[in-house]
């Protein structure tokens, strides 16, 4: 049985060393967005209820399984965040869209969904997304996605598989359920119980059912691009030609629409080789949303990535980890007046921009020594009676063992 201090499954607490690496996503994150024009929006880790169920669909697994929704005081139903799609729009939306305009904007940070922990699968997990929202034009879709791949290879994905499909419009969505129902009704004995229930309800989730005798059975449905209208289909070339126009590969996945109800026309995930089932490191789409208190839809596009995966992806291709920047400089001290020397130095160096730790608790020469030698410091000074006596310091190069003295004039301690 888990021990009372260990954190709840499905989340995790994370260490220094490796926030490090943690660090290094999210300021890759920055750096490539802003050059595509995204700012960052930091939107509340809750919100009410109804904005996730109405974006995300009453019969995804999401709404139906997976939300952390609680009452507050007021006996307003609350959830956690499950994605960060939903309040983005929200918050956008409030502060205005103006009709014909655009905005951009990239988020990090904590979601929440109840699924079953496994590798690469938590229940707190962290995204990184961009949103690109008001207007709707295939090269923008193009755009996002190369900003992805961008990104991904800045991290050093280089390996992901980009898979991609179009949902159609809202006016091509009867002819694919019709198609669909067909092709499951015949096909429904051998289906789960959820898929049973999504035939009536909403056919199109049976595409995204994780249960591997309905996978079987999904493999040979119906291909969602051949039912849509003519103006899908030209969107949908007009995606495909800007990929080929930036020659980003792509794999036509006909029956991939994703867990999130919101999509209409594009859709894609990069998957990555050696994750086992979790291999999506992000996913994303065009979508229109409809939020409660707002009158219009609104359109827009983006994607989300897995922090955690990404971090798992980088470990499977053994790149190299990205380390805490150590302290640069152990001080030791000889003697309380040493010491007292030191706890002024120190505090000078660390206003210098220097990395400094000290002994505060007046041990002996070795043991410091030893600490100085676990932390790794490039420099170690040693301030006993005499050198206080002469205004210096002793400062040793751990690497070379060369030693030199230092006056305080020179540490600008006078
Ligand atoms: P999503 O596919 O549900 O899309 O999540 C995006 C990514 O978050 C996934 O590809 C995966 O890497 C990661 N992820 C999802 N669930 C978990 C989990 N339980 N544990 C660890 N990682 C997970 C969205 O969330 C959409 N909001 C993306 C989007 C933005 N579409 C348009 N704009």
């Amino acid at each position: 049985m888990a021990g009372k201090t260990e954190p709840i499954p499905g989340t995790a607490d994370i260490f220094p060393d490796e926030a490090a690496e943690w660090r290094l996503l999210e300021q890759a994150a920055r750096e490539v967005f802003t050059r595509y024009g995204y700012g960052e929006l930091r939107t509340p880790i809750f919100e009410r209820t109804e904005v996730f169920r109405r974006s995300i669909g009453e019969d995804t697994d999401i709404v139906q399984k997976e939300m952390y929704t609680f009452e507050d005081r007021g006996g307003r139903s609350l959830t956690l965040r499950p994605e960060g799609t939903a309040g983005v729009l929200r918050a956008l939306a409030n502060a205005g869209i103006p009709q014909g305009d655009e905005r951009r904007v990239h988020y990090f940070g904590p979601m929440f969904r109840g699924e079953r922990p496994a590798a690469g699968r938590r229940r707190q997990f962290h995204q990184v997304g961009v949103e690109c929202v008001g207007k709707c034009a295939p090269e923008i879709d193009v755009e996002c996605i190369a900003m992805l791949l961008d990104y991904l290879e800045t991290i050093g994905l280089k390996n992901g598989k980009l898979l991609l499909n179009s949902r159609g419009m809202a006016e091509d969505r009867a002819a694919v359920s019709k198609a669909l129902t067909a092709y499951f009704s015949e096909r429904r004995d051998s289906m789960c119980a959820d898929c049973e229930r999504r035939l009536e309800s909403n056919v199109w989730r049976i595409l995204d059912c994780k249960v591997e005798s309905c996978r079987e059975i999904t493999a040979a449905a119906p291909r969602i691009t051949d039912f849509l209208g003519d103006r899908s289909r030209e969107f949908f070339r007009g995606v495909c030609r800007g990929l080929e126009l930036l020659k980003l590969d792509y794999t036509l996945e006909p029956r991939l629409v994703r867990g999130l109800d919101y999509y209409e026309h594009t859709v894609f995930e990069v998957v990555c080789e050696g994750l086992g089932a979790q291999n999506a490191v992000a996913g994303g789409g065009r979508y229109q949303i409809d939020l409660p208190g707002f009158s219009q839809p609104i359109a827009g596009v983006g994607f989300a990535a897995g922090m955690e995966r990404l971090l798992l992806a980088r470990q499977n291709l053994g790149l190299e980890m990205a380390a805490e920047t150590p302290v640069e400089i152990y001080l030791v001290s000889l003697g309380d007046e040493a010491l007292a020397q030191n706890l002024r130095l120190a505090t000078a160096l660390r206003r210098q921009g220097k990395g400094v730790m000290m002994d505060l608790e007046g041990r002996g020469l070795r043991s410091q020594l030893r600490t100085a030698n676990k932390l790794k410091v490039r420099y170690t000074y040693i301030l006993g009676e005499d050198e206080l006596a002469r205004g210096v310091i002793v400062c040793k190069d751990m690497r070379s063992s060369e030693q030199r003295e230092i006056s305080f004039a020179e540490l600008q301690l006078d």
